[in-house]
């Protein structure tokens, strides 16, 4: 683990841009002989085949302001270590969520905004500026990882929502397509893939919508092509492959709530001093590593959000 390897992102600048020229240019052609040669596939798979047209975007400017307490975690052990429940319940699902259809992709926002609209991932994309944040991530089963995900805040999309001041919460929406991912077939689970959080912790400048990470287009596996990333919460509030906003009066149930409330609640803040009715969360293991390390209150974030949940001390905060 304590091997130092140079990153793709890490390339010199004079190298990265003439790969961006390169893709681009590689995109167009593909693009132009894909719909060709292939009349009888359907569309969607050959719009789905195009290499990723948001690849020039990356690597994004790195937002120095947020600052790791341990190295990263190796790029192989994130994309293969996963929890995406619609490809599968174990860890190993990266194969699987290969199947994952990226494109076109359309994100809908509705509910308690001026005026509804749906608007496609591309233009999304190019309307907000990129940038990279190494941010810890902690998942309610005692692991850890640091990811240097890319992306924008979510704030920047509520102001793009222009929501009513009567909305209270901010309710997402993973993707409902049983054939493309075989995990939606369990009827045990109340699909689609549901989180959500209030107003406040929607426009706090940590929480952030991932586009990308480790300097290119987030992979399949870690929920492209737009994910949460909430990092002083547990890790099931991230929804991944979020395809619906929806800005709402009553507190959203998430899935993990709606099948485990014993368990899982809204708020699911990390705190070590709160064991989950199974394990401790005392302390995490740091995945790619042999090392456990103590875990922190709000994962370390307090600073940024300690002050949300002042006056909700008779909620149940911590999971
Ligand atoms: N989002 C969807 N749509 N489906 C899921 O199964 N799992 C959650 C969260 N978001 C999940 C999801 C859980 S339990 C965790 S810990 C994180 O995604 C895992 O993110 P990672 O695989 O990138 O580490």
């Amino acid at each position: 683990m304590n091997v130092i390897r140079k990153r793709g992102w890490e390339l010199p600048e004079s190298e990265a841009t003439s790969e961006q020229v390169f893709l681009s240019r590689r995109s167009v052609l593909a693009g132009a002989a894909a719909l060709a040669a292939s009349p009888g596939v359907a569309l969607a798979q050959r719009v789905a085949d195009l290499p990723d047209p948001s690849r020039d975007l990356y690597p994004a400017r790195r937002n120095e302001k947020f600052v790791l307490d341990r190295p990263l975690t190796e790029e192989s052990v994130n994309v293969t270590y996963n929890n995406f429940y619609e490809f599968g319940t174990s860890k190993s699902i990266s194969r699987a969520a290969q199947a994952l259809r990226i494109r076109p992709w359309t994100v809908k926002i509705d509910g308690m905004v001026e005026k509804p609209f749906e608007i496609g991932f591309d233009d999304l994309i190019r309307k907000i500026p990129l940038e990279e944040r190494l941010y810890r991530h902690r998942c309610v089963e005692a692991w850890g990882m640091t990811v240097p995900w890319s992306g924008f805040p979510l704030a920047k999309l509520v102001e793009l929502a222009q929501p009513l001041s009567s909305a209270k919460y901010l309710r997402m929406e993973t993707f409902h397509d049983a054939n493309m991912a075989p995990g939606q077939r369990a009827p045990f689970y109340p699909w689609p893939y549901v989180e959500g959080l209030t107003m406040a912790e929607a426009t706090n400048e940590l929480a952030f919508l991932v586009t990308g990470a480790y300097g290119k287009p987030v992979a399949k596996s870690m929920g492209a092509p737009l994910r949460l990333a909430l990092p002083w919460k547990y890790g099931f509030k991230s929804i991944k492959s979020i395809v619906r906003f929806s800005f709402v009066a009553d507190r959203p149930k998430g899935l993990w709530e709606a099948i485990q409330p014993s368990e899982y609640g809204f708020w699911a803040n990390v705190n070590p001093e709160v064991a989950h009715p199974r394990w401790s969360q005392a302390s995490e293991e740091v995945l790619g590593t042999s090392e456990r390390r103590p875990t922190l209150l709000y994962n370390g974030y307090g600073e940024y959000v300690a002050d949300l949940y002042k006056g909700l001390e008779k909620e149940r905060l911590w999971a």
